[in-house]
């Protein structure tokens, strides 16, 4: 079998989400969307057991959840796509966000049985889904006279809350804060907003990125450090002296600067690992940093190991997680942590620890 797996730390998790609630009174809706942002999401989901909802992109993923036996409430983040999910939410409990007046019509026209919470996406500054706050006393009037909607709260998404000084998010705070209803419940926080924003937390805070253990500002905020949960490894299966010169790999464009013993590790761009870099990377070789060296193949990528003395066939390698951040592999590649997590194809197996 391939050496390459995703090793997830159950006890992680769980500790992530403590950090949440430490910094929030507001209830958790665990974004875990994209397969639990890469990780497995019945397995994510299982493990939070102790969160208050799910928050997922499709039907497909809350169909996948309630089949797994997860009864908390599953929100839709983008609601459906098409009228005919409706019966689907309503037999399945889901709660639709509503963004757009097409799905008001379809809930509206819906004849069949059931009743549905839906949140009302408003757009506060972001400009990707949502009403204007101009459109949202409409919105809710409309959606009022509805027997098939139950309860509506407000929810909005910051764009730029990474940011501790972001001009844009204190507009988008003043916008939330300007809404009508004020009986009505409020979400809006994502993880940088949980951590750097109090006053977005409001009803109910949305967690993703922070509790897979990474951080949304690149580096650890506050005094209670959250723990990664993925940690990507595999193994040396090919550890050789190459003469000064030697080209590497496809392209040979690494050319060993002296004699030196190059390794061979079991993992490449078919199981996400990135294959473009700005930045060198590293990866761990007996708890010693390895530079790449060459093009990362598909199955396979080479590492420099002298600084690693007695490297063998078999020692493992972590590409990212305990000991090296995905946060400084994210920039490396001169992406975010997000696309690498979520970058994870299928074929690498994931192996769940308690
Ligand atoms: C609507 C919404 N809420 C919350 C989140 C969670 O964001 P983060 O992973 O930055 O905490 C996302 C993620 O993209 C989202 O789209």
């Amino acid at each position: 079998m391939r050496p390459a797996c995703a090793s997830l730390d159950a006890g992680a998790l769980r500790h992530n989400l403590e950090q949440v609630r430490r910094r929030t009174r507001a209830r958790v809706m665990a974004v875990i969307k994209a397969n639990g942002y890469g990780h497995g999401l019945p397995w994510v989901a299982q493990t939070l057991d102790q969160a208050d909802a799910f928050g997922v992109a499709s039907l497909e993923e809350a169909l996948t959840l309630r089949a797994a036996g997860i009864r908390q409430d599953i929100c839709l983040l983008e609601g459906f796509f098409e009228a005919g999910e409706i019966p689907m939410i309503m037999a399945e409990g889901l709660t639709p966000v509503i963004h757009e007046h097409h799905q008001i019509a379809a809930l509206h026209a819906y004849r069949g049985a059931g009743r549905c919470d839906v949140w009302l996406k408003v757009d506060t500054g972001m400009h990707r889904l949502g009403f204007a706050p101009t459109e949202v006393e409409a919105a809710v009037g409309a959606l009022r006279t509805l027997a098939t909607v139950r309860r509506i709260g407000f929810l909005s998404h910051l764009a730029c809350a990474e940011d501790p000084g972001s001009e844009a998010t204190i507009a988008q705070v003043a916008c939330f804060a300007r809404l009508p209803y004020p009986e009505l419940p409020r979400s809006f926080a994502n993880s940088a907003g949980i951590l750097l924003w109090p006053a977005t937390h409001g009803d109910w805070v949305r967690p993703g990125l922070m509790l897979y253990g990474v951080s949304p500002v690149g580096a650890p905020v506050g005094d209670a450090p959250l723990k990664p949960v993925m940690t990507l490894r595999s193994r040396l299966i090919s550890v050789r002296r190459r003469e000064r010169g030697a080209a590497i790999g496809y392209g040979g464009d690494y050319r060993c600067p002296e004699d030196m013993t190059v390794g061979v590790v079991g993992v490449g761009y078919g199981d996400g690992y990135p294959r473009e870099f700005k930045t060198t990377p590293s990866v761990l070789v007996r708890g010693q940093r390895a530079p790449l060296v060459g093009r990362v193949s598909m199955d396979m990528l080479s590492v420099d190991l002298r600084g690693v003395p007695g490297a063998a066939i078999g020692d493992e390698v972590v590409l990212w997680g305990a000991g090296l951040p995905v946060e400084e592999v994210a920039r490396d590649a001169g992406t975010i942590p997000y696309t690498l997590l979520c970058g994870l194809t299928q074929r690498l197996p994931r192996r769940a620890h308690p």
